[in-house]
């Protein structure tokens, strides 16, 4: 009769354990079959009544009977913990790539951009990218150049100049003239970088500038050379063929030298600010480097010669953003480094 019993109140309190929905149901079952004053107790109370010769065998089966409920609610216990980790995975899951929310993307400077697209081109081309100092001495910045001491170049009015004769470098020249002492020939370079010039600031004038530099040297160059560099450069640039023209231009490190104009991307030719009503704006000066420049740097004209350009990067950005005044370049407008039109923000 006991042993009826006990099966029948297993197999149940299995089967209430197996359907239970909630871990506070299992400990109510734990409570009510296996607690000190349960169901099982109750019956283990009455092996009292038991005939002797059967109660060690009631007795085991009471034991196995416990044994198996505990497994049971240990397990579905489990079960609810594996559940409950399950569901806190979910909804506490985070995907990390995502950008934080409030804070808005960044981007590089059209100038840093602009900047490293030449920089592609030119090392395409085979062109050493050279860095230099911006602070530079007089011989390097005038002197190795062929710029001579009366030049209005060295003015007080254009040079920032420092103690013990350094100055701020007023181009990026000086960076050519370190490579033509260093490199072997033949050479191609560039050199891109920030330059000063001690005037006074208005929409098309800032003291702190960007030049991309850049020079080649080699036998036989020619001005057919660097006018397919230039074209090659300002195709790329702009993603299509601007007109230019060449006219003469006079700098002491160049012979011949030019001024190379491109039709004004602004107002297409018509006349605005940035070309001052012109249509024309200068980009490029350029020209074969002067073979004075050569021998002051220990290079023999006689067997080398090489071109030379000085591109604008400042008024290159503007030209080819729009942009129509030089200041908003460096006024800190975090516009300028929004991410581009098209990029979720
Ligand atoms: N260094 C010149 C300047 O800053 C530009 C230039 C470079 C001109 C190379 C000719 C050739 O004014």
């Amino acid at each position: 009769m006991l042993e009826n019993d006990l099966a029948g109140l297993q197999a149940g309190t299995l089967k209430r354990i197996a359907a239970a929905a909630l871990p506070a149901d299992l400990e109510a079952i734990r409570v009510e079959v296996l607690g000190r004053k349960g169901t099982l107790a109750a019956v283990s109370k009455d092996m009292g009544k038991i005939a002797s010769e059967e109660r060690a065998r009631i007795g085991k089966l009471l034991n196995e009977a416990k044994n198996s409920l505990e497994a049971a609610l240990a397990a579905r216990q489990d079960q609810f913990a594996a559940t409950a980790l399950a569901e806190r995975l979910e909804s506490e899951w985070v995907d990390l790539t995502l950008p934080a929310p409030g804070i808005r993307p960044g981007n590089l400077h059209p100038l840093t951009r602009l900047q490293q697209e030449i920089e592609d081109l030119f090392r395409s081309l085979g062109f050493t990218i050279l860095d230099g100092f911006e602070v530079e001495d007089e011989y390097h910045n005038f002197d190795a150049l062929n710029i001579p001491a009366d030049h209005p170049a060295r003015d007080m009015q254009d040079t920032f100049w420092l103690e013990g004769g350094k100055l701020l470098r007023t181009h990026t020249s000086p960076v050519q003239v370190r490579g033509m002492e260093t490199l072997p020939l033949p050479l191609r370079m560039i050199a891109p970088g920030r330059v000063f010039r001690n005037e006074s600031v208005d929409a098309s004038h800032e003291h702190t500038f960007y030049q991309l530099e850049g020079m080649m040297i080699d036998r036989n160059v020619s001005v057919g050379n660097l006018i397919y560099f230039m074209k090659t450069l300002l195709g790329e640039v702009f993603g299509r063929e601007v007109t230019v023209r060449l006219r003469p231009g006079f700098f002491p490190f160049v012979e011949p030298g030019f001024e190379l104009d491109i039709q004004c991307l602004i107002c297409g030719g018509s006349g605005c600010a940035v070309c001052k009503q012109s249509g024309w704006v200068e980009l490029l000066p350029c020209g074969l480097v002067n073979p004075k420049v050569l021998e002051k740097s220990g290079i023999d004209p006689t067997e080398w010669g090489g071109f030379a350009f000085g591109l604008g990067l400042t008024r290159l950005v503007m030209m080819r953003y729009g942009i129509a005044d030089i200041r908003l370049l460096m006024s800190g407008d975090l516009r300028f480094l929004a991410p581009a039109a098209g990029v979720a923000a």
